[in-house]
C-alpha cells in the first residue's frame, strides 16, 4: 500500500501499551506498510520528531509485547480547538503530508480519543486525507463503550496480588506490632483499580476490609469506626484507598496542588494521611504504601487476558485504518462472563471522546466499603492468566530498548510553546 502509518502513544503509560505497539508494527509489516512513531506522542508529530520503526529487528518488535513503559515516549498534551489554534492543526497536516502519512493511530485514553477525533475531522479540510483510529489504553479503565481498557487488567492483577501479599504480612505482625495497612491506588475519578483490590479476599473478615472509592464521599467518623471494629474483630485491618477519594465538599483528599496540560490535578498522598488519622484517633501502629508508577509498570505480574486485549486492539486498529475506517476505536466487547469470551468491534470515536465511565453502583457493596458479586464477575476474567516476561541469567526481565532512529526532518522547526 502507498503511504506510511503514524503511531503515537499518549497519556499515562501501562504495563501493556507496548504490546499494542508490537501488534501495530507486526500487523502493518504484514501489509507491507511502514510504521513511523511519533516521539513523545502528539508533541513529536508537531515537532516532526518521528521514529522509523522499520529500522528495528523482528525480535526487537516482538519483545515489545513483554516490555512495560512507552517505547516511543508518551505525553500529556492537549490540542486546542480548531478555532483557538488552527496553526497547530495546519502544522500536523503539514508533517503528515511531508512524510506521506495516510493513517494515524493514537494510543491513549479519553483525552486522546478527543485529540484523535479532532484530527480525523480536519485532514480533508486542510487538503491531506488521513484515516485516524483511536486505540484504547488506560489503567483507569474509564473509557466509555469498551467493556474494559488495555492496561487495566494488569494494574488490577498487581493491586489484588499486592493486597493479598501485604495482608499476609500485616496478619503476621498484628499481635504485637502493625495493626493497620493502608495502600493507595491510582484512578483519578473512577474506582476501578480500587475495586480490583477486592478480589484479594471474600467476606468481611478477609482483606481488604475497607475500600475507599472516588464514587463514595469520604466520611471520617464512619471510616474510623469501621477500622476499629475490624481490628477488634479480626486483629488487623487492610485499607485500600483510591487517589481520587473526595470529601463532602468535593475536594480530593490527596490533591497536591499541581495540574497537568489537561487541567487534571496531580494526586497522591492520601494513604499516609489516612494512616496518620488512624494512629492519632485510634492509636494503632500502621504501615502504608503508595505503589504509584509501580502499579502501572508491573509487567512481571501482568494479566494474560490484558496482554491479549492490548495486542488485539493494536491489530484491529491497523486493519480498520487500512480499510479506511476514519474516526473509530477498536472496542473490547464481552460476549460471555463464564467462560469469558470477547471480541473486538469498531465504535465511533465521538462516543468515546471526553466521556468517563465510573464504577457502577451495582459494583459497590451496600456499606460502600467493598465490592459485590457482580463486580467480581466483571473483574475476575480481566486479571486471569499469567504472561511472565522472559528472564535473563542476571535474574532480571529481558526488556527491550529500541534504537528509535529518527526520520530526517523535511520542514522548518516548530516551537510548540509559542503556538
Ligand atoms: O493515566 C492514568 C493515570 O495513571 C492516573 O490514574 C494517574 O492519576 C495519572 O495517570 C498520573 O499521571 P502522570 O503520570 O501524568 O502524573
Amino acid at each position: 500500500m502507498q503511504g506510511n502509518l503514524l503511531y503515537a502513544q499518549s497519556g499515562g503509560v501501562t504495563a501493556v501499551i507496548n504490546a499494542t505497539a508490537c501488534a501495530v508494527i507486526e500487523t502493518a509489516r504484514k501489509h507491507k506498510v511502514r510504521v513511523l512513531a511519533a516521539r513523545n506522542g502528539i508533541i513529536g508529530a508537531l515537532r516532526e520528531d518521528l521514529i522509523d520503526t522499520s529500522r528495528e529487528t523482528v525480535a526487537a518488535i516482538a519483545a515489545l509485547r513483554h516490555t512495560p513503559g512507552g517505547a516511543f515516549g508518551s505525553c500529556r498534551f492537549k490540542l486546542k480547538s480548531l478555532e483557538e489554534s488552527r496553526a497547530q492543526y495546519e502544522r500536523l497536516i503539514e508533517v503528515f503530508r511531508a512524510h506521506d502519512i495516510r493513517w494515524f493511530l493514537y494510543n491513549g485514553g479519553n483525552d486522546s480519543a478527543d485529540t484523535s477525533l479532532k484530527i480525523s475531522r480536519i485532514g480533508k479540510a486542510l487538503g491531506h486525507e488521513v484515516t485516524v483510529v483511536g486505540v484504547p489504553k488506560t489503567v483507569d479503565n474509564d473509557l466509555a463503550v469498551t467493556d474494559c481498557c488495555p492496561g487495566f487488567g494488569s494494574v488490577a492483577k498487581y493491586t489484588a496480588v499486592s493486597t493479598l501479599e501485604a495482608s499476609l504480612d500485616v496478619a503476621s505482625m498484628a499481635e504485637s506490632s502493625t495493626k493497620v495497612f493502608v495502600m493507595e491506588v491510582m484512578g483519578r475519578h473512577a474506582g476501578w483499580i480500587a475495586a480490583a483490590a477486592g478480589l484479594a479476599g471474600h467476606g468481611a473478615d478477609e482483606p481488604p476490609h475497607v475500600i475507599l472509592f472516588p464514587e463514595i464521599v469520604f466520611d471520617e467518623a464512619k471510616f474510623l469506626a469501621r477500622v476499629k471494629a475490624t481490628v477488634e474483630r479480626v486483629g488487623w485491618c487492610t485499607v485500600v484507598v483510591s487517589e481520587g477519594v473526595r470529601n463532602a465538599d468535593g475536594r480530593f483528599l490527596s490533591e497536591v496542588g499541581t495540574r497537568d496540560a489537561f487541567g487534571h490535578a496531580q494526586l497522591g498522598g492520601v494513604a499516609p494521611m489516612l494512616a496518620q488519622l488512624v494512629k492519632d484517633r485510634l492509636g494503632y501502629k500502621y504501615h502504608w504504601a503508595m505503589p504509584d508508577y509501580l502499579q502501572r509498570s508491573a509487567r512481571h505480574v501482568a494479566s494474560k487476558t490484558d496482554v491479549e486485549h492490548a495486542y488485539a486492539v493494536g491489530k484491529a486498529g491497523v486493519q480498520y485504518a487500512l480499510a479506511g475506517r476514519n474516526a473509530v476505536m477498536p472496542a473490547i466487547v464481552r460476549t460471555s462472563d463464564a467462560p469469558y469470551r470477547w471480541k473486538i468491534e469498531p465504535v465511533p470515536l465521538s462516543k468515546v471522546a471526553n466521556h468517563e465511565k465510573k464504577l457502577p453502583k451495582r459494583f459497590i457493596s451496600r456499606d460502600g466499603y467493598g465490592i459485590t458479586d457482580a463486580a467480581r464477575r466483571y473483574l475476575e476474567p480481566l486479571v486471569r492468566g499469567e504472561d511472565a516476561p522472559p528472564y535473563g541469567k542476571d535474574g532480571l526481565p529481558r526488556y527491550v530498548r529500541l534504537k528509535n532512529t529518527s526520520v530526517a526532518k523535511k520542514l522548518p522547526a516548530y516551537a510548540i510553546a509559542d503556538k
